[in-house]
This record gives structure tokens, sequence and C-alpha cells, in this order.
């Protein structure tokens, strides 16, 4: 039988998300009760992580899916991993970096402009943002989070990009020419095989919905609504705006609006459109609210994890005691975007030396289109300071980009690396996993540390996906909070 000490020990390893060494660990604890005392702190601020589990090759691990029991529960898969089923996509560091680039300039672009911004010239309707909900998706291959949905009376099933930085959900429809619609997986939605299948009229009040939803006013085409939406880049969809049956595991949802794109010009892989996440009325969200009571879950896999999910409804999340809430943010972003106060940020247990005003100034989104964590200028270089004080003991080599943090882990097989800690407002810290630490420089036994600072102290900061990997994030729209479960949510 293991003493209690050694019990507890094992405890924080096995909440360790990572395979741990534990021989020095049980050897040092025979050396008394001082000894034991340091390796608990150890364990505390720092992961004992293997090699391994952040370079490349990976493997997929498959795991039986254990989502919420909602019936609304899909599963997410990373489509640039091993468990994706389709052609496997490799990205490089440089490739992700400048689509994350576009993405944050876009969202940037996008933003409310704050009245004291303008010198209260303009009015609160002026300061509605130029293209809401059309943050940049990036080009072919580099959606990397999708869901399948149902759409249509009899059901068939679409692979959609789902995305928190937009609202419309659209996907391609027919009648559609060759040349107007991209190559896609399945077979193109067809509205006269489904049954359930409605056009919106250009004088419904819901037509009138699109200029919040995707910042361009509809059009009209004999009776029915048209919808164009651009996306940050060069590309966008245009078709009629539909009411049809969408399904979501094995609840269905009749009357849902959304895109039947005619027209559409693809940086969406082979992916059959995009299912809006956001905050306006045509958003899923809003859309479901009686149902669901704005309440949606994810937990986004690693690239190796295959049961990721994406759930909505009040019972996404079990308990309150293991999901930390933080409030919205009470600025004007929230109006637009997953806004939150990040008030902080540790490593190694040890709070950087920033004030909170340098987050506070721009502000902070939580998005799943944007890989990495986008931190102003200051903050970036603090952390990487700190950062890169605790890991002395690695070779540091070039960084990559805006990355200058970047080690090479030739020859070793495990690596004692600091922990670092986001704290949001209401005193909610959210531990990081080794994967939201580091990241991997495609083709090298090397890795570099996963954030990256903005160009400028008033662009906005942006929690990444990469950071939010295997945690339950909850977003309790109806609430106005955020919540962060912790890590191995899913995996
Ligand atoms: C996307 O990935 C495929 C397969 O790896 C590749 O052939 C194609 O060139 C990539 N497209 C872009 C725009 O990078
Ligand atoms: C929807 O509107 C389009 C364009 O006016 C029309 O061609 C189509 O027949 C309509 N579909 C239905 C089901 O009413
Ligand atoms: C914040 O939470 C940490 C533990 O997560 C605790 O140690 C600390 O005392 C708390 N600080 C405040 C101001 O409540």
């Amino acid at each position: 039988m293991a003493s209690p000490a050694i019990k507890s020990s094992f405890r924080y390893v096995l909440f360790t998300y990572f395979v741990v060494i534990l021989m020095p660990s049980l050897l040092m604890l025979n050396k008394g009760t001082h000894a034991s005392e340091e390796i608990l702190k150890a364990e505390k601020d720092f992961h004992l992580v293997e090699v391994s589990s952040i370079l490349p090759p990976l493997t997929c691990k498959s795991t039986a899916s254990r989502g919420p029991k909602e019936k609304s529960t899909l599963k997410i898969v990373h489509r640039s991993g091993p468990c994706y089923n389709g052609e496997s996509i490799r990205l490089t560091l440089s490739q992700i970096l400048s689509h994350d680039q576009a993405r944050v300039a876009s969202i940037q672009s996008s933003r409310p402009v704050s009245i004291a911004e303008t010198n209260g010239i303009r009015d609160r309707k002026t300061s509605i943002p130029n293209k809401p909900g059309s943050a940049y998706i990036g080009t072919d291959n580099f959606s990397n989070y999708v869901v399948t949905v149902g759409l249509g009376t009899p059901k068939k099933s679409y692979t959609l990009v789902f995305d928190t930085g937009s609202d419309l959900t659209w996907t391609q429809c027919q009648p559609c020419k060759k040349k107007i619609c991209y190559r896609q997986n399945d077979p193109i939605y067809d509205p006269l095989q489904s049954l359930s299948y409605s056009n919106v009229s250009c004088s419904s009040p819901q037509c009138s919905l699109l200029i919040a939803g995707t910042g361009y006013k509809p059009g009209c085409t004999g009776s029915t609504c048209v919808y164009s939406i651009q996306y940050g880049d060069e590309s966008y969809s245009v078709g009629l705006f539909a009411k049809e049956t969408l399904t979501l595991g094995s609840d269905s949802i009749p009357g849902f609006l959304f895109g039947c794109g005619q027209s559409n010009r693809g940086s969406f892989g082979k992916n059959d459109g995009l299912l809006g996440l956001g905050r306006s009325k045509i958003s899923l969200v809003s859309q479901t609210a009686k149902k669901y009571g704005e309440v949606f879950s994810y937990c986004l896999p690693t690239p190796y994890g295959s049961n990721g999910f994406l759930s909505f409804g009040k019972g996404v999340y079990s308990s309150s005691k293991t999901v930390k809430f933080t409030p919205f943010s009470a600025s004007e972003l929230s109006e637009y975007y997953y806004a939150v106060d990040l008030v902080s940020i540790s490593v190694g247990g040890k709070l950087l030396p920033i004030s909170f005003k340098v987050f506070q100034k721009a502000g902070t989104i939580v998005d799943s289109g944007t890989f990495f964590t986008w931190l102003p200028p200051a903050a970036y270089s603090a952390l990487s300071r700190a950062f890169r004080k605790q890991m002395t003991s690695y070779k540091q080599v070039p960084g990559v980009d805006v990355m200058d943090a970047c080690y090479d882990f030739t020859g070793l097989t495990s690596i004692k690396l600091p922990k670092i800690s986001f704290i949001f407002r209401g005193n909610v810290t959210v531990d990081l996993g080794a994967n939201g630490i580091l990241t991997p420089v495609s083709g090298q036994k090397q890795v570099c540390l996963a954030f990256a600072a903005n160009s400028d102290a008033s662009e906005l900061g942006i929690f990444g996906n990469v950071q939010q990997q295997t945690m339950q994030m909850v977003f309790d729209v109806a609430g106005r909070r955020l919540g962060f479960g912790p890590l191995g949510g899913c995996s």
C-alpha cells in the first residue's frame, strides 16, 4: 500500500495530463518531508512532459467520446491532425502564423469603434463594426475544427467549420455551377430534394437581420431575400436566405435560418460551409435561444485526439465546481465577440510584472478560429522573458517569425516545463496544458513558445484555440459569462 504522502504526490501526477516520469519523485520522497514538499511545489509549478507528446509524428489516439450526454452533442475533429478522415494536411508554423495575422487583422478592422476613440463624433449606432461576423477564415486548409450537422428532410450530413467569430451559417447550395462553387467532400445540398426548405421573403423582418449578421445589406431576387458575406480574405458566399430543418446530434431545429450559397469562393478547405456561433441575432446561438437557453460548450481536441465535442443547452457541463466562470467583459467588444477581462499571466508560479492595464487597453476575446494566443507587445515580451529564464537548461534556437522563444529537444525524452496560467476577472486561474505552451516547428525536433505579439498595444488580444485545447469551454451567453473546465475535458 502507498503511504498518504505518496498517494497525494500521485494525485498531482495523475492530474497532470501528460505522461510523467515518476521514479525521481518516488525516490526523493524517501528523503523526508522537506524534500517531498519541494517536489509537490515543483509539480505545482512545472509540467514534466514527454518530448514525444509535443513533437510530430503524431498518431491518432482513438478514444471513446465522453462529451456531454446532451442530444445536441456533435463530435469535433481537428482537420490537420491524424484523426481527420480525409486528406491529411501539414501546416508549417509560418503558414499558421500568417493565417493568424490575417484573421487578427480582420477581427481588428471589424472591431467596434469606441466612442472615446472617435471623440464622441460617432454615436452608438455608427459604432457598429463595418463588417461584423466576417472574420478571416483563412485560405484552404486552415479551417481546423469541423463538426458534422444534418440539414433537410430527409436529413443529409454536412461538415461545417464552426466559428465563434462569425454569425451566419451557410452551406453550398444547388443550383450551383461548378465554377462558382468550390470542391467539397460531400454532395452539394439541393433544396429541391428537401421537404422542409423554404425561402425567406425580402420584406420579412428576418431578412433585415442580415445587416447586423453579415455587415452587408440583403438583396432581393424575385421576392426572395439574398444574403452576401465576404470574409477577411477574398473568400465569400452569396445566395438565398432560407429556412431549413437543422439537425444537431439527435435534436432537430425546424425553421433554422441559413444561407443557401449559390456562389461561393472557397477558402474553406473541402468543407461544406460554416456554422456561425457568434453573437448577432442570426447566429445559431441566438436562433436556438429558447431551446438551449443561449448556452453552448466545446472541447477542442489536440491534433492527435479524437473525442472533442460541441454541445448545446444548459446541461452541457455537470458542475460549476469544476468549471470556473469569468464574466464577459463589460466593454463594447462584448456586443460582437466573446470578450473577457484578462488580468494577469503567471509563469512557473510567478505573476508577470505587468499592469493589468496592458490587457485592459485593447481587450481580449476568446476565438475558435485563431490558432495561437495573441498578446499586447508588452505582455508577450514579459511572458517570453520569464519563460526563457526558466528554460535555461535547454538549447535555445533562432526564433520563427514573431516567436522568439524556441528550443531544440533533440536527444531528450522528457523536459520540465514551467506552467503557464492565465488569470481572468474574478480570480479565475486557467492552467494551460503543455500543448498550449509549446508548439512544434514543422519537420524538426524543435518547438516554440506558442504565443505571439500584436504589433501595436491597442490591438485586441486573442485567446486562441491552441491554448483552449482539451479544456471544456462553456459559453453561457444568457448568464454573460465564460467557463473554463479543467484540462483533460477531452483529448
Ligand atoms: C492544402 O493541402 C493540400 C494537401 O496537403 C495541398 O495539396 C494544397 O496545396 C494545400 N493548399 C494550400 C492553399 O495550401
Ligand atoms: C426560392 O427563390 C428562388 C429565387 O426567387 C426561386 O427560384 C425558388 O424556386 C424558390 N424556392 C422555393 C422553394 O420557393
Ligand atoms: C486567487 O486564486 C488563487 C488560487 O487559484 C489563490 O491562491 C489566491 O489567493 C487568490 N487571490 C485572490 C485575490 O483571491
